[in-house]
């Protein structure tokens, strides 16, 4: 008999496994939508904005999320703030693009100009303000703003606790990494006919990998990942990489991806064939050996070398991670139709110190290919469009993303069927089952 538990029963402290079974009344109805932007999106520690994007003063970026949108800039000395983008003559949305650089922001309508720390400093026809211009009381409403982990997240509620307290179990399992010091390289946002939590519940299991993304079992092990659940909702799942899934015979020669990660640490993948279950231990020595020129391999554990681990912070960020990448993936609710939703992607690379270490690895087009884009210093443009895009083909967000793209508007639609009344989770969902009993939590604690 095999003494070790089997690996979805570990690491689950947090975990009481009492919520397997529930309505699907909060994936669709209009009642749900308002308690839950209540109780969560109102409350809640968003990550907004990547470091990169605010450091010179006048840099401001664009963050919506549900029925608000926040402006977050960066002032003339250099301090990151947030503030509700909104006019506060008469309530126009102040600014309406992504992101850029000015001295100040004009609204368009009637041209009130507020400075980047949000103070009213203008209005035209001063003389018709028969108590003179409120400019001392009028300026921007602030929304909470702080960093963390390489981003700035916001806070809608003036009372949260300070981020470094919610994310107290988060940041020694995630600070080592360094996500500040990531490059983003793509920026991208889809619409998908759903609501968030069913986005959010696909990222949360590995129970449809074998079956949606079969492609999967050539560069990753599913069968022998680890969940693991933490108070306040946060999950993270290990999956060991440089290798191939356990549950299925292990090939002859490396498969594709095994070549190029083995190219790209200066190993030979001739010299693995036959050997495919040498390549992971030969890669974590090879980036050991790297430590001389690229230090940050110091940081982390033989498995954190080369493990492709996740991390869903409670309720909507999805950080997926590896020593030389990042991908932050992002649920945001539609303004009011808990049908709709929105997916943000931006993925960022470490780009190795060495020229020649990015050579192997190829980042250096990538650092080429990002200069010649027409954003702020190289910045990628972001890519907005919706999911019948990717299912026509015609946008793409990585095919395993893509496949799970496929299936997520019809899955809102089998939850408006009278044939269907709740959902049933398998032990190996217990990431979605962990989340699903915090936000319950919150929610009925807030009615
Ligand atoms: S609404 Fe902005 S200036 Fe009038
Ligand atoms: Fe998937």
């Amino acid at each position: 008999m095999n003494a070790t538990p089997p690996l979805n029963q570990q690491g689950r402290e947090a975990y009481s496994g009492q919520i397997k079974n529930f309505s699907k009344e909060r994936y669709i109805s209009a009642d749900w939508y308002a308690r839950e932007w209540r109780a969560v999106w109102a409350k809640s520690w968003i990550a907004a904005v990547h470091v990169s994007d605010l450091t010179d003063p006048g840099d401001y970026v664009v963050f919506d999320l549900g029925p608000e949108s926040i402006l977050l800039t960066c002032n003339s000395a250099g301090t990151v703030q947030a503030f509700y983008n909104v006019c506060q003559h008469r309530g126009v949305r102040l600014v309406d693009d992504h992101a850029g650089n000015t001295e100040n922001f004009r609204c368009p309508y009637h041209s009130w100009r507020y400075s980047t720390d949000g103070d009213l400093i203008y209005a035209p026809h001063q003389e018709g303000f028969q108590e003179g211009l409120p400019q001392q009381t009028i300026c921007l409403p602030k929304v909470r703003c702080e960093e963390a982990l390489g981003f700035y997240w916001i806070n809608l509620d003036t009372h949260a606790e300070p981020l470094t307290v919610f994310l107290k179990d988060m940041l020694p399992i995630m600070e080592h990494y360094e996500f500040g010091n990531l490059t983003l390289v793509q920026d991208q946002t889809v619409s998908i006919n759903c609501n968030w939590k069913a986005v959010l519940d696909n990222f949360s299991e590995l129970y449809h990998v074998h079956y949606l993304h079969p492609q999967h079992r050539r560069f990753v092990d599913c069968t022998e990942s680890l969940s693991e659940c933490y108070e306040g909702g946060h999950t993270r799942v290990w999956v060991p990489g440089a290798t191939t899934d356990s549950l299925f015979s292990t090939p002859d020669k490396p498969t594709d991806l095994l070549t190029m990660q083995l190219e790209a640490f200066g190993l030979d993948p001739a010299q693995y064939e036959g050997k495919v279950d040498e390549i992971q231990a030969a890669i974590r020595v090879a980036k050991r050996e790297l430590e001389k020129t690229e230090p940050y391999y110091g940081n982390f554990t033989d498995e954190e070398l080369t493990d492709v681990i996740q991390t869903n912070v409670f309720p909507n960020a999805i950080l997926t991670y590896q020593p030389e990448m990042l991908w932050l993936m992002r649920l945001r609710p539609h303004a009011t139709d808990p049908n709709l939703c929105y997916l943000d992607k931006l993925s960022f690379e470490r780009f190795p110190y060495s020229e020649e270490q990015r050579f192997l690895e190829g980042t250096d087009n990538l650092k080429e290919k990002r200069s010649e884009s027409a954003g702020k210093n190289g910045r990628p443009d972001w890519e907005s469009f919706d999911y019948s895009d990717v299912i026509a083909g015609k946008a793409t967000m990585t095919d395993t993303i893509d496949q799970d793209l496929s299936l997520l508007a019809h899955a809102q639609q089998g939850m408006h069927s009278k044939g269907f009344q709740s959902c049933w989770l398998n032990e190996i969902e217990c990431r979605v089952s962990h989340f699903h009993e915090e936000l319950e939590r919150q929610v009925t604690a807030a009615d």
